[in-house]
């Protein structure tokens, strides 16, 4: 089989959670950006699609917000379940000028003076969490750190009260962790369930917080409907508690597997933190893939997609693509420059992206202040899903850090 062929018919095995759980996507990704980079998947159980694998056609699709709409959805859905219930309501699955208006609503909520108020928080929380992990000498890192952090800030942020906080871990954790499918859009369900009331309560009593800043948005003079709102606040609760999960705890697995740039982190954390994320972010790549529907006729690496075609980018792809990283196979906490994509770019680009960051940070700089030796206490396991990719459960054996003098 012609190097091509054998790229082109890899494909299907993108589209299979399994892969993701098990396997290893990145020797096709590989044999893709070399022979078949900007490939049309016809349709099957997915609608068909253009599949992008390389750093720069991914790069120019999602900084092109005009030619490349995000409205129809972001996420191949199988064709069996029709439409993004989220298209064109969601910040995310919005185009301008409704994503501009929707976004000018909430990005306050992300502005370094604000972020900065969170800092003692996120401080307390993680030293307290990280203490209590060390002290019982092991923890299930996914769900007791990775998740729990996230999570208690996002809840912040919403003003979710705090009795009602345990059913949101509760659900959470079962709409991202739970074993089975059934069992995780039943908890989803129930989250959606608990904002509309939530919503219904801020509409009529406004708070400070993000549930009545996007209660209250107008688009063209008109209340957002009760449902959009509601999924705005599940987009921002996925969106700010799942693909931080992925990154904290992908990312210090990789630290855990590589030993040495554990050590160059422990050695100098303030030289090394802010490379040390950008390079879990790199490296973990969480969200796995983004689509977009192109607006017109356009040529992409020589290639001419259609007006209504759909274009696939797979991020974890461009990610380690040699054409734009050097040694991109290599986990290296002082990669310097790391323009990786992990977060997206240009108009949707991560809005959460220094809330990220400063949780990320306050993990790592507990685990380098007092866990003296980690190890892996049973094995990780995998997500089986072609939407995020990273682990479900992360067991760790800790010992304490020898007290400093
Ligand atoms: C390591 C952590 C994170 C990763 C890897 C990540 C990844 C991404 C990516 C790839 C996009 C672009 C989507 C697109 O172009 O269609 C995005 C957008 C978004 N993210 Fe994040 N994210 C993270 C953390 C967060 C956090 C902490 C929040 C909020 C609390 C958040 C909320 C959002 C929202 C609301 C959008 C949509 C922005 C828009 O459409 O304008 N994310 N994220």
């Amino acid at each position: 089989m012609s190097p091509e062929l054998l790229a082109r018919s890899g494909l299907g095995s993108l589209l299979d959670g399994a892969t993701y759980r098990t396997g290893n996507p990145f020797a096709q990704w590989r044999r893709m950006r070399e022979y078949a980079p900007v490939v049309w998947n016809e349709p099957d159980v997915f609608p068909g699609f253009w599949s992008l694998t390389r750093y720069d056609e991914i790069n120019e699709v999602l900084r092109d917000g005009g030619t490349f709409s995000s409205s129809s959805g972001i996420l191949l859905r199988p064709l069996a379940q029709g439409d993004d219930p989220g298209s064109d309501r969601t910040l995310a699955l919005a185009d301008a000028p409704r994503h501009t208006a929707l976004r000018g609503a909430i990005a306050g909520w992300f502005a370094p003076r604000n972020l900065r108020m969170l800092g003692d928080f996120l401080d307390r929380t993680a030293q307290d969490t990280v203490r209590a992990a060390v002290a019982a000498g092991r923890t299930e890192f996914v769900t007791e750190i990775a998740a729990r952090l996230p999570l208690d800030v996002v809840c912040a942020f919403l003003g979710i009260p705090d009795e009602d906080r345990p059913s949101i871990v509760e659900w959470s954790t079962d709409a991202f962790c739970a074993g089975t499918a059934g069992e995780r859009s039943l908890a989803h369900l129930e989250i959606l369930d608990y904002f509309a009331g939530l919503v219904e309560e801020r509409r009529a009593r406004p708070g400070d917080d993000l549930v009545s800043v996007l209660a209250g948005v107008r688009h063209e003079g008109e209340l957002l409907p009760l449902d959009d709102v509601v999924l705005n606040c599940d987009n921002l609760l996925v969106g700010g508690t799942e693909n931080v999960r992925l990154a904290m705890s992908g990312g210090l697995l990789a630290l855990l597997e590589h030993p040495h740039q554990w050590a160059l982190l422990q050695d100098d954390f303030d030289a090394t933190v802010n490379t040390t994320i950008e390079e879990m972010l790199r490296w973990t790549s969480s969200a796995t893939h983004l689509m977009r529907r192109a607006t017109a006729d356009v040529e992409i690496g020589g290639q001419r997609i259609r007006r209504g075609d759909l274009v696939v980018c797979w991020l974890p792809s461009a990610n380690r693509d040699p054409g734009h990283f050097t040694d991109p196979d290599t986990f290296d906490v002082r990669r310097t420059p790391n323009r990786h994509l992990a977060l997206g770019a240009g108009p949707h680009y991560c809005v959460g992206t220094q809330l990220a960051k400063l949780e990320i940070k306050a993990v790592l700089r507990e685990f380098t202040a007092q866990v003296g030796e980690m190890a892996l206490d049973g094995r990780p396991e995998h997500l089986d899903s072609i939407v995020v990719n990273g682990l479900r459960a992360l067991p760790l054996r800790l010992t304490p850090a020898a007290p400093r003098d």
